[in-house]
This record gives structure tokens, sequence and C-alpha cells, in this order.
């Protein structure tokens, strides 16, 4: 889709040729002569335009006014949250007439937040996944233009906003994609693709060098299908090579039937979505290679299915991670955690400055958290309280949740270092403990993503989260002075040389 920044003015907005024009109203918005001002206050003074976000009047051929359809939409506080309630609205009211051209605009000032939200929102109203349809209809809003005041002043938001756009969407479209579209190999593929932006690089591993680094907790789920597992290594550098990157891991599991522990029938199909994490993270390098920041991150996606088969897992086999630490399988649904934890300690070699692990984890964490935060657990304060704040920034919420070491305690196992379950309560917060394990050479924040993905039911499709939170993150970090500390081992170098 094609996304246009324009300096508009609502005086400005009744001339635009559109076929629909979307005006959105926060209850400061001041009036002015113009056609537009006019029907606005109009419609308050008659009750018809409620000050609530999201409430809606639609207008055909209104005099004055070169659009034919009007849609005049309440953005209630003006605040991004409200901002996004109303454009989610208005352009699934505007989807019903098939505009080609869709025009939005503010009554009143806007920041930066605001049109972010708006960019966001209105991209994902008008998403539509296409890829396994014979007669695909795609979307038909071909050309979103958002009108505000000054867009010279603009444009670094909206830029940020149309890269997040981008990267979200691409993240949408590995999630929806069933898993026999969406398999370790396509998966890594797709990774490939994504070298072809600047500044990114990819690197696939295949079972054999898998076996070859020790990774038998990730090779142990594996093994019971007969599609080979791939380790995909992205790599994004920004900044001087010196300086230490952010890690990020996503949980890969192209299908998660539960193995021999098999998951029940019924929504299992909702099981292609446990690659989410893997697909957030090719979604913040696709952003990455738009926005260009100064930061160095690099991305790790263990991949393979989860199935039931003659040579699949079974419960009680023990397995030998990569950091040399036996792990009883208590039960082969808890896969998530024996990929991530071989994943997690790969990150070492790159004396990482943060690793933030991406993963639908947990069925107890939808419990907990349902679909609207997602849970974050950290073991470091300032990545903590960034990620957190970057979730707030992006309205890509997540909740903090604890660690306190006497949740470890169902982890014990009689037969290995450590069991891969504990029991039923706490759940989201023992697979956490679990990986923590794994984390102990960096700071470190896991990112449980079940609940906020995707949607189930009728709408029942990938969310591109936390694409969004993870770009704010990354992107405050960028500009901030943290993003200058440089490695470890560079930060010896460096203190050798001027030593001399
Ligand atoms: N991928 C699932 C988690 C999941 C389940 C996400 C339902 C969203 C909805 C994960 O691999 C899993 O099966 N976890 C188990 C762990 C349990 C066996 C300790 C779970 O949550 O039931
Ligand atoms: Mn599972
Ligand atoms: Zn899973």
């Amino acid at each position: 889709m094609d996304f246009q920044l324009k300096t508009l003015s609502i005086a400005q907005a009744a001339a635009e040729k559109t076929d629909a024009l979307i005006v959105l109203v926060a209850s400061q918005a001041g009036t002015s002569k113009d056609a537009l001002s006019a029907l606005i206050a109009e419609a308050r003074k008659a009750g018809d335009l409620p000050d609530k976000a999201g409430k809606l009047l639609s207008l055909y051929r209104p005099p004055g006014i070169a659009a034919p359809r009007v849609l005049l939409v309440s953005a209630g506080d003006g605040k991004p949250t409200s901002v996004r309630s109303a454009v989610t609205a208005a352009v699934n009211a505007a989807k019903a007439a098939n505009p080609k051209r869709l025009a939005i605009v503010f009554a009143g000032a806007v920041d930066a937040a605001c049109l972010r939200s708006a960019v966001v929102a209105a991209a994902d109203a008008s998403y539509v996944y296409t890829t396994t349809k014979s007669k695909a209809e795609p979307r038909t809003i071909r050309q979103l233009v958002f009108g505000v005041a000054d867009s010279a002043a603009q444009r670094g938001a909206f830029d940020q906003a149309a890269a997040t756009v981008a990267g979200v969407e691409l993240a949408k479209e590995w999630g929806n994609r069933p898993a026999n579209y969406c398999t370790p190999s396509l998966l890594a593929d797709a990774a490939g693709k994504l070298a072809a932006l600047p500044r990114v690089k990819c690197e696939v591993l295949g079972p054999k060098e898998v076996a070859k680094l020790g990774m038998g907790a990730f090779a142990g789920v594996a093994q019971g299908s007969a599609e080979p597992l791939r380790f995909i290594v992205l790599r994004y550098q920004g900044a001087p090579k010196d300086q230490a990157p952010v890690v990020l891991v996503g949980k890969g599991i192209t299908f998660d039937t539960g193995g021999v522990s098999l998951k029940p029938a019924a929504e299992m199909d909702e099981m292609k979505f446990d690659m989410c994490g893997a697909a957030s993270v090719l979604g913040v390098f696709r952003a990455l290679g738009d926005i260009q920041p100064a930061i160095n991150v690099i991305g790790l996606i263990p991949s393979c299915e989860n199935m039931n088969d003659g040579r699949a897992l079974k419960p009680g086999d023990v397995v030998t991670s990569m950091s040399g630490q036996t792990i009883e399988v208590l039960n082969t649904d808890a896969e998530g955690r024996l990929i991530l934890c071989d994943a997690l300690n790969y990150a070492k070699r790159f004396e990482p400055a943060a690793v933030i692990d991406i993963a639908t984890l947990t069925g107890a964490c939808v419990i907990a958290l349902g679909g609207v935060r997602s849970g974050l657990f950290a073991t470091d304060e300032a990545l903590a309280s960034a990620l957190q704040a970057a979730g707030e920034e992006s309205l890509d919420r997540c909740w903090r949740m604890p660690l306190d070491e006497d949740y470890a305690e169902g982890l014990k196992s009689n037969f290995a270092d450590v069991a891969n379950i504990a029991g039923r309560a706490g759940g989201a917060i023992t697979a956490a403990k679990f990986l923590q394990r794994f984390t102990t050479d960096f700071p470190w924040a896991h990112l449980d993503i079940a609940g906020v993905a995707w949607k189930s039911g009728q709408a029942k499709g990938s969310t591109g989260r936390p694409v969004g939170l993870l770009l704010a993150y990354l992107l405050g970090r960028a500009s901030s002075d943290n993003a200058k500390t440089a490695s470890p081992k560079a930060r010896k170098a460096r203190k050798t040389a001027s030593a001399k």
C-alpha cells in the first residue's frame, strides 16, 4: 500500500480529491469557518458526534466537500490510544465502500505519537491476508493519505511509522501462513531475502551444524519431524563493529502438536502461530533495513516443528543442552523453552548489551494477561523499564512479571540438572525461570507473547505484535547514550591500545 504524508489543513481537506475522507475530531479541536469545521460544529451541537473515541458520523456528498464520502470520527481526548480507536473504527467503516484512495485528516494539532498511532492503526484495519486464497481479494485501499498541518515537521515520525507497518505486515504474513506454507526452511528463505536490505546479513545453519554446536535440546525437539530444523542468524550493523549488539531471539516452532504429550484437537490449528516470536524478529529486521538506525542488532531464530513420530522425544527423555546442563523432558509440549535455551546460550558469543527473547511460550500467560499485554520478565532493571516504556510509546504494551527464585522450586529433576516443566501454578513464570538458567552472562528479558501474537475466533489472524514494541525499544536505544557502550572485548582492546 502507498502511504503518503501531506500538508493539509482542515480547510484544504474539503478540496482534497479522494474516494473517502476521514476527519479525526478530538474534543479540544477548535472551530473555524471552513466547510468541514462548520459540519463538525453542527454535528456536535445536534449531539450526532458524541465525544467518545470511535463514535462515527457518515456523510454522503455533503455540500462544499470534494470527497463523496466523509466520515467524521470522534478522537475523544486526542491521546494516541483514542486516535487508535478512532482510526480503527473509521477505516473499518470506510472499507465497506471499497475506496481506492482514502485520506485521513486531523481537526486540530497532532503530535508524533498520534500520527504514528494513526498510521499503524490504519494499516492494521486495512490489512488483508491473501497468500493461500485461490481468488485473492487484496486490499482495496491503494493509497492512504495522511493530512497534517505541517508535513515537514512530522516527516521523521511518519517514515518511522511506515517502516513499522512494513515490519508488522511481514510478521503478520509469516504468522498467518499455514504450517505447510511456513516450514523452517521457508522461514529461513524469508530471512535470507532480508539480506537484500542495506546493512543486513543472514546465515542459516542446518541439522549438522546444530548437532556440532551441541544444541541437544533444540535438536531433540526437531527429531520428531520430517522437516529439517533451521537456525537462522540475522545481523543488522548500523553502528561501529565494536558496539555491543542487542540480540533478539524468536521462538520459531512452525507447528506445535505438543509431540507425544499431544495437544487436544480443538483449536490445534492455532499452533501454526507458534512461530510468531520468530516472525516478529523478521519484522524488526525489515524495519531496521528501512530506518537504518545507529545500533547493532542480532536476530536468532531456532526453528523446527514439534511433531509426534517414531523418533520423537518421549516424556522422561533427557537431553543435553549446548550449555552442558541436562534437561529431563517431562512434557514434550513444553518445547519452546527447549529450543530457546540453546539459542540463548548461542547468544553469549556476541557479547551482547542485552538479550531479549520473544516467544508464544505458555498458555498460562494467556490466562494471566489475556490478549492485551505481553508478559515481560527481566533480570535487568534498566532493560525492563526501557521495554515497558517502549510498550507504552508504541501502544504495544507489556506487563512486568516476577522472577523470584522460589518459582524455580518445581523445576527440580531426579534424573537431570533441571526438568522442563513445573506444576500448573504460575506456568508463565516457571517457564521464564527455566530460561533464566541460560542467561547468566548478559542482561536478559523475556516477552511471553502467547496472548497477544494472534487473535482467535472470527478475527483469527496474526497481530504482528510485538514488532512495534521492539522497534520503539531499539530506536530509543539508538538515540540514547546507552547505545555507545562497547562490548567488554572492545572496551579491553581500547584500554590496552590507550595504555601503549
Ligand atoms: N506454544 C505453546 C503455548 C501456547 C498454548 C500458546 C496455547 C498459546 C496458546 C507451548 O509450546 C506450550 O504448549 N506450552 C505448554 C507448557 C506446559 C506443557 C508446561 C502450555 O502452556 O500448556
Ligand atoms: Mn508446546
Ligand atoms: Zn509451543
